[in-house]
């Protein structure tokens, strides 16, 4: 436990609580808030509701809290300079900047929090219980609260389909309300590159067309301004954005684009790879990175390193590849392929950013200082490990039950299995389980990727998503000793109303057939 932990669960107790782990009865709240007390009362909520705060940092999250709660509810509020209802406040005994602390009487209501995101979290928390308020009425209680893990993603694969802005926003909307704070955004990949490049625009107006299950699919990809609204959108919610440049395999689009950077495919994944024997190859990769740098805030940059091997074949018979394992003594195509990790790891690193790769990259000498691991391979759970082992920081990912283009109920047929077995929504809730060390101070997080190979429109996007962002997102915040998937359930009915009001078509765990499944493409 670290101090600041200590310092508030002793304020905690010394305030009288008499379980810190009371019943949900009351805490209509998602991610479930990991001590908290109800007390005698109620707040009766006003038709306008107003805000204040002194504190400069605070003020800009108003306006966002304001816009959630009439989109949510049919209260709306206003901020204020005098006195008001709700009042966010500054405290520096609160260590972590994701933490806040929420106290609600009869007469007002105070968010406690050192830095911004624990009072955006703190408004998040008190959002949700004006949302699922019985009567325009909210139980009194204290909430003191801070996340499991500092890493709560979402990924979103664009390349196989594209969905667009509105639909981005959407996803980030239910993030924030859920306290998830990273959204990793796979922009690059066989079918579709979607992110526009201004030294190479062929990457965009060749390399954009197509997906996943039509090659011939007019051009789709994010403009700079459209990757920096989005960005605007996400800061504004304390939702990092890590962008992906998948390499060197899954090149295929940026290959049709600029052929002469191409390594060479198989005969199942043709032209897969960039070519990593030619020096003009991780120029042009480092110039794309650069820009790619220039449009995202974040401290990482993504650079995918999986499954080479589907298509690294020519490597063995290329001259350039071979003279290339000559002069720098590779031995076999792994070692080629980590030869092109670290020299794009190194790029990433002259243009300040930290690297994230797949669980591929580990063993590729890559500094583990500044490179994040995502385990992904659930059937190889010693990647875990060996990542820990070797010193990287590490987000669990992997396929069960973590991937969310696999099927989500036993009913669903076009979804992703692996040996017949899916994710479904319990399994998500009760990540991490078994023999995953998932309290290593190495492992800093978890995450659901959403691919989207047999998800080729926004209702099959929804219904694959939701409610299962719900439950991993309480996975990813409440401790372990604090969850119960039968309590989660009794909250999930009422988030679904949240659903239900924005018009999301959602899988319906208490009634499979009301909602469909959405037709997909059987692979
Ligand atoms: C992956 O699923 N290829 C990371």
């Amino acid at each position: 436990m670290k101090f600041s932990q200590f310092a508030f669960l002793l304020l905690f107790f010394l305030a009288g609580v008499r379980t810190p782990y009371a019943k949900a009865e009351g805490i209509q709240i998602i991610p479930k808030p990991n001590h908290f007390r109800l007390e005698k009362g109620h707040f009766t909520i006003p038709g306008e509701l107003t805000v204040s705060t002194v504190v400069s940092g605070f003020e800009a999250i108003i306006p966002v809290f304001c816009r959630q709660l009439s989109t949510y509810s049919d209260f709306s509020c206003t901020k204020t300079s005098g006195s008001a209802q709700i009042r966010l406040a500054h405290s520096d005994s609160i260590r972590d900047s994701e933490s806040y602390q929420l106290k609600i009487t009869p007469k007002d209501i105070v968010v406690v929090a050192n830095e911004p995101a624990g009072a955006f979290y703190g408004l998040q928390s008190l959002l949700q219980l004006i949302v699922n308020a019985d009567e325009g009425m909210i139980p009194c209680s204290f909430i003191v609260d801070q996340p499991r893990y500092s890493w709560r993603g979402i990924m979103l694969d664009e390349s196989r389909h594209f969905f667009g802005i509105e639909q981005v926003k959407q996803l980030l909307d239910y993030m924030a309300l859920h306290k998830l704070n990273k959204f990793h955004w796979h922009l690059t990949d066989v079918p579709g590159w979607r992110i526009e490049i201004k030294k190479y625009p062929k990457l965009t107006t060749v390399g954009g067309i197509g997906n996943d299950h039509d090659p011939k699919a007019e051009a789709r990809y994010y403009t700079q301004e459209e990757i920096s609204t989005v960005v605007e959108y996400a800061r504004e919610r304390f939702i990092e954005i890590i962008p992906e440049i998948d390499m060197p395999g899954h090149a295929a689009a940026a290959n049709r684009a600029y052929p002469e950077f191409s390594g060479g495919g198989s005969e199942r994944y043709p032209e897969f790879t960039f070519h990593p024997g030619k020096e003009g190859t991780y120029q042009y990769l480092t110039d794309i990175l650069r820009e790619v740098s220039g449009l995202f805030p974040s401290e990482y940059i993504h650079i995918g390193g999986d499954e080479v091997h589907f298509g690294n074949h020519q490597w063995k018979t290329d001259p350039d590849v071979q003279k290339l394992m000559k002069t720098e003594r590779l031995n076999h195509l792994k070692q080629v392929e980590q030869y092109f990790i670290r020299r794009m790891a190194d790029s990433v690193a002259r243009l300040g950013k930290k690297v994230i790769g797949w669980d591929e990259v580990i063993g590729s000498g890559i500094d583990v200082h500044s490179t994040l691991v995502m385990w992904w391979r659930h059937d190889k759970p010693y990647l875990l490990d060996s990542a820990i082992e070797n010193g990287y920081e590490l987000v669990m990912c992997p396929r069960i039950p973590l991937y969310f283009d696999f099927d989500q109920h036993d009913s669903h047929a076009y979804g992703r299995r692996w040996g017949g077995e899916f994710c479904d929504i319990e399994k998500v809730y009760d990540f991490p389980f078994g023999n995953i060390d998932g309290d290593h101070d190495k492992v800093i997080g978890m995450q659901a990727n959403v691919w989207t190979e047999r998800i080729q429109n926004d209702k099959r996007l929804d219904f694959m998503t939701f409610p299962r962002l719900s439950a991993m997102a309480e996975a990813a915040w409440s401790y372990g000793k604090m969850k119960s998937y039968p309590e989660f359930l009794e909250r999930l009915k009422k988030m679904i109303g949240c659903y239900d009001r924005d018009g999301i078509y959602y899988f319906d765990p208490f009634d499979v057939h009301s909602h469909p499944e959405p037709g997909g493409i059987k692979k």
